[in-house]
């Protein structure tokens, strides 16, 4: 029996989901039917992908339809509220990224996620999908380049133009989106970032907006601090041209640098506290081995057809259903980069140093009292 999903929100992400699932790409699953508040964003999707049973409610699609899974894709400050309705009704569900604009939230949709421990339940961290991360991951769990040093990542790559941003809507402000360029773009990167390499304690972060007529940044700068003084930079823009994206790990007794969509990874033949402890000149050496990794045809091919990673996530989510295979991205993995999201903001605002998590409460509190001003500056009810 094909799992049969319905897909909450079918704007530009949501249509691409429901048009993976009628195409056929999502092998074991079936769109049933899609959802969205707008008239023209369901009209839209059957102009250019043919009939499609459709709702404009999503709470009367699960009471009339038989459906066995819920993607949901609408803006993120109704993730929540949604995702925790369809677990109420006995659904699976795959929720976009971010999971939720507050860690608070997080934690009350995960509340809820908790008393469903049959249904499956992620959240579309596609990235993770790349075969270049999930060998960083690997390597890096099972120890190959040792304690952990260093990181740095470098995300400049994601160029978005005031043309983007004048496109209007809940885009690039507090109030639509909870934030900019680190809530919307990077949380990618940070969940890889937290995933490959750890959950950091602490952060000390500044945010700019630079060349663009937007409330919200588009620049940030992040030093995220681990246990015994292992320190991440962390720098992104959606400002630079021909930008950087570059991820470097360093460890005791290797290194993982990914950049260009490519991997390559070093391993040392002693450890660093090793040629420290032998070597009797002032400078050190080690010989290492080189191992490059690339992405494979099919991956790569896949990329080109059909959006690639975020098909591939809805592919594992569809094969755990049907009880093949380990879910790659958790719903409970959506709450750390919201932390960390959530911590970069307020060390960002206040201008100080910040222990992660943050207190949820007092999150929630000056995140409202912006939203109030920025409505304000803005003249929006
Ligand atoms: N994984 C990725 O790489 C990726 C890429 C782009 C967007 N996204 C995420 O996808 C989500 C949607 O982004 P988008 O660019 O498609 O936005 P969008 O504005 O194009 O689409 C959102 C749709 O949700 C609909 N909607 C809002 N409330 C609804 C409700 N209660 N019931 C039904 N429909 C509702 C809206 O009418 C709209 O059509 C966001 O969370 C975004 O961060 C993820």
């Amino acid at each position: 029996m094909k799992v049969k999903v319905a897909v909450i929100g079918v704007g530009r992400m949501g249509s691409i989901h429901a048009r993976n699932l009628k195409l056929g790409l999502i092998k074991g699953a079936t769109l049933a039917c899609i959802c969205d508040i707008k008239d023209e964003a369901l009209s839209s999707f059957i102009k250019k992908h043919g009939r499609t049973k459709t709702y404009e409610d999503y709470k009367l699609m699960l009471e009339k339809e038989n459906i066995d899974a819920v993607i949901v894709s609408t803006q993120h400050y109704f993730h929540g509220d949604i995702v925790k309705y369809c677990i109420e009704k006995g659904k699976h569900v795959l929720c976009e990224k971010p999971m939720t604009v507050t860690a608070e939230e997080a934690r009350s949709v995960l509340k809820e996620a908790n008393k469903r421990p049959e249904l499956v339940l992620a959240v579309m961290w596609n990235q993770r999908t790349n075969p270049i991360h999930q060998k960083a991951y690997k390597l890096v769990q099972s120890g190959k380049i040792g304690k952990l040093i260093r990181m740095n990542y470098i995300v400049t790559d994601w160029y978005r133009s005031q043309a983007y941003y004048n496109q209007g809507g809940w885009r690039a402000c507090l109030w639509g989106e909870g934030g900019g360029t680190l809530i919307n773009q990077c949380v990618h990167q940070l969940d890889l970032l937290q995933w490959i390499a750890g959950f950091p304690i602490g952060v000390e972060a500044k945010m700019y907006t630079k060349g663009r007529n937007i409330t919200v940044e588009n620049d940030v700068i992040a030093l995220f601090e681990y246990p015994e003084d292992v320190f991440c930079s962390f720098s992104a823009s959606t400002h630079e041209l021909r930008g950087t994206n570059r991820l470097e790990i360093s460890g005791e007794k290797g290194r993982i640098v990914i950049e260009n969509r490519k991997m390559k990874v070093y391993t040392f033949k002693k450890c660093e506290s090793e040629v420290n402890a032998e070597t009797k000149s002032g400078y050190g050496f080690v010989s290492r081995k080189v191992k490059r990794y690339g992405y494979n045809l099919q991956f790569a091919l896949r990329l080109i057809r059909d959006f690639g990673e975020q098909a591939s996530l809805i592919r594992n989510f569809v094969n755990s259903i049907n009880g093949k295979g380990e879910l790659l991205s958790p719903l409970k993995d959506g709450l750390q980069a919201v932390e960390m999201v959530n911590a970069i903001y307020v060390s960002a605002w206040e201008k100080r140093k910040i222990q992660i998590p943050v207190d949820g409460i007092y999150y929630e509190k000056i995140l409202k009292e912006r939203i109030a001003q920025e409505k304000n500056y803005l003249g929006i009810e």
